[in-house]
């Protein structure tokens, strides 16, 4: 069987983790190509034509191979008068501190996953990678019929079985320490991520790309050692030149801290800093009325640069996070530093 590398042409063993919400912008995606990576672009709260420009833009600056990640499409769970008067109550006094209007509810839809997912597939990448859940026969056909690699991502074994019977290329082994979102969709293990790997490898008979926790050269060596083909890095990014990290979520990242899973602001499970939106939030709405909730919080946030009411995803390693240049926080994850 082709190696997974060899498919993709790389010249190192590494994926750069997508990170949607800015942070893994088309230069950070095309640097880590051109040094010989799998650059990904965290494309879920994309718009299609947003999608295009970002993907042109990738395309200016490397014609080497990149992966663009979307999440799979997700039911929407309707909630009650009370569950939302709870939700804007516990945000109203981060609205208050930042000088917003009061917190409001409104059902605005997320991007149309069918639009998003043709945009994407028309520029070609070499690999649409998605997490969240599963892709139907219909669309995971038709990234095939595109020439992408299918890669799904999966939090224990049952999850890997499932996207291996779907028919994907790859699995994305997510251990517990990955920074951001979950991307379960059923029992989360929240396992040591060599543990699942070397677990995930006994019984799929696929290339599996571990994530979770990696941040030195010595971490990936291990996880291509326990029988992942790729190590995907994200937290170890955050840094990085090229990184869409705002400035406070820069500052706050440099200053370390213990990382929480939490639901505050999307209404599903990532990892990040504890700051006060993850103390204050308890009652959050689901996925993914809490994350458009949330938003003008967010933005409003990053502009006044108090990273207290920023969602401040990064894993367990952050750490061991340093600044610098993209393509040699690759090389040195591939152990070339
Ligand atoms: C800021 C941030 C945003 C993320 N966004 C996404 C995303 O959009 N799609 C996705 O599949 N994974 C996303 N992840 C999870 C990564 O794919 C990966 O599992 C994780 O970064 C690996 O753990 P590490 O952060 O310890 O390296 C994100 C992670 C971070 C840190």
């Amino acid at each position: 069987m082709t190696s997974l590398r060899e498919r993709l042409g790389l010249r190192l063993p590494l994926v750069l983790a997508p990170m949607a919400g800015g942070v893994s912008t088309p230069a950070l995606v095309a640097a880590v190509s051109e040094a010989g990576g799998l650059g990904s672009l965290g494309a879920a709260y994309l718009s299609p034509a947003e999608i295009l420009k970002a993907g042109q833009e990738i395309r200016r600056q490397t014609a080497r191979p990149w992966a663009l990640n979307l999440f799979a499409p997700q039911e929407v769970r309707p909630v009650s008068g009370t569950q939302v008067t709870t939700a804007l109550a516990e945000l109203a006094p981060f609205h208050a501190e930042l000088g917003l209007p009061a917190p409001g509810f409104s059902e605005r839809p997320e991007p149309d996953f069918a639009e998003q997912l043709a945009a994407a597939l028309s520029l070609r990448p070499a690999a649409l990678s998605f997490t969240f859940g599963l892709l139907s026969a219909a669309q995971l056909a038709q990234v095939r019929a595109a020439g992408a690699l299918a890669i799904g991502t999966a939090t224990g074994v049952d999850e890997a079985r499932a996207l291996a019977a779907a028919g994907v290329d790859a699995v994305v082994v997510q251990g517990g320490a990955a920074g951001g979102h979950r991307g379960g969709w059923q029992h989360d293990e929240l396992a040591d991520t060599f543990a699942l790997t070397r677990a995930v490898a006994q019984v799929v008979d696929l290339p599996l790309i571990a994530a979770g926790g990696l941040m030195t050269a010595g971490d990936v060596r291990s996880a291509l050692d326990t029988g992942a083909e790729l190590a995907q890095c994200g937290t170890a990014f955050l840094l990085a030149d090229e990184a869409g990290t705002s400035a406070p979520y820069r500052a706050a990242l440099a200053h370390g801290g213990e990382t929480v899973l939490t639901r505050s602001f999307s209404g599903r499970p990532a990892r990040g800093l504890k700051n006060a939106v993850t103390e204050g939030v308890q009652h959050p709405l689901p996925y993914p009325q809490q994350n458009a909730l949330t938003r003008p919080m967010r933005t409003a946030a990053a502009q006044a640069g108090r990273a207290e009411f920023l969602s401040l995803w990064a894993g367990t390693g952050v750490g061991q996070v340093r600044p610098g240049p993209a393509p040699e926080v690759a090389r040195a994850l591939a152990g070339e530093g």
